[in-house]
């Protein structure tokens, strides 16, 4: 069994199309993109279940069906194992989804942005404090990162955004927070979507880890779209600390932005190295490979 939390349910937003990746992604979501040998859905939800979650709520939009079906059962699929003996991949195949957990899939009804696939959530996550997880962001830690939140919500009592230091230039990608004081749990002053580096209050980005008050829901309700045309999450939150104190969270863990080749390559290569099964010949290969080329001789 998880542990007992406060924070009951997890939302997942998985409308957005993942053009960056297509053709891969023209039939498949990008969130069902493997690494190593779990889509990223997969390594979402382990981290919503290690935290406590229980109900997951999925925002969903089209050519999304893949997803549902991950975390159904497959009794076709299961016989099959089972007649050939396969137990442990039997075994690894039902534990994808554990029994208490229960999934809940909403069809957003318009790409109007991520503030409005939240909002599609509420009547799902009723008046309790919930979880949003982007499944772009992969982020290794010893201890799952929503996990580390709902800790900092058991003394704070108040919604948690997780946060790390990016390069200034790099401001216009994310959402930035103003904060003020010391450590790793910092008061949030203001939120900005993507503000362009010159005009950024800081460069402490949020990342995809949002435990968030159901307050929230009201601001999403009111605003009119933000940033780049869409109702904007960080205008939600935005409007929220004005009302009730929100905190941004330094995480502890490692994070691999999967939105974009680069980050998916070099979560691909760190996942392999950390696999218990093929960790140690992946390092050897890579090794081999990456050798460095001997100067070649020129002949002036
Ligand atoms: C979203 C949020 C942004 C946040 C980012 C984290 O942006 O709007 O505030 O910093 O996720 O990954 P997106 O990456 O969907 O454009």
């Amino acid at each position: 069994m998880a542990r007992k939390s406060p924070i009951e349910t997890a939302v997942f937003p998985v409308a957005g199309r993942g053009t960056r990746f297509l053709p891969a992604t023209k039939a498949s979501p990008k969130e069902m993109l493997p690494v190593v040998d779990k889509p990223l859905i997969q390594y979402a939800v382990e981290e919503a279940l290690a935290a406590g979650a229980r109900r997951l709520v999925f925002i969903t939009g089209a050519s999304k069906r893949a997803i549902e079906d991950h975390f159904d059962s497959d009794r076709e699929l299961e016989n099959m194992l089972q007649a050939q003996g396969k137990s442990e991949l039997l075994k690894q195949l039902r534990g994808v989804l554990p029994s208490y957990a229960t999934c809940i899939y909403i069809r957003q009804p318009a790409p109007l942005g991520l503030g409005h696939a939240v909002l599609c959530a509420a009547p799902a996550v009723g008046d309790q404090p919930f979880f949003v997880h982007l499944a772009d962001d992969l982020i290794a830690a010893d201890e799952p990162v929503l996990a580390q939140m709902a800790q900092v919500y058991a003394t704070r009592r108040a919604s948690v955004i997780g946060c790390e230091t990016v390069p200034r230039r790099d401001t216009d990608k994310y959402g930035i927070v103003a904060t003020h004081g010391k450590g790793d749990v910092l008061r949030i002053e203001s939120i900005v979507e993507k503000p362009k580096p010159a005009l950024a209050p800081s460069n402490l980005a949020v990342v995809g880890r949002y435990l968030l008050s159901p307050t929230i829901f009201n601001h999403l309700s009111r605003i009119g779209r933000g940033a780049g045309g869409e109702i904007q999450l960080t205008d939600g939150i935005a409007r929220l600390l004005v009302e009730e104190a929100v905190y941004a969270y330094r995480f502890r863990g490692e994070r691999y932005d999967c939105g974009n080749k680069l980050g998916y390559l070099e979560a691909t290569v760190a996942f392999a190295l950390a696999h218990p099964e093929l960790g140690s010949a992946f390092r050897a290969h890579l090794q081999q490979i990456v050798k460095p080329k001997r100067a070649k001789r020129t002949s002036r």
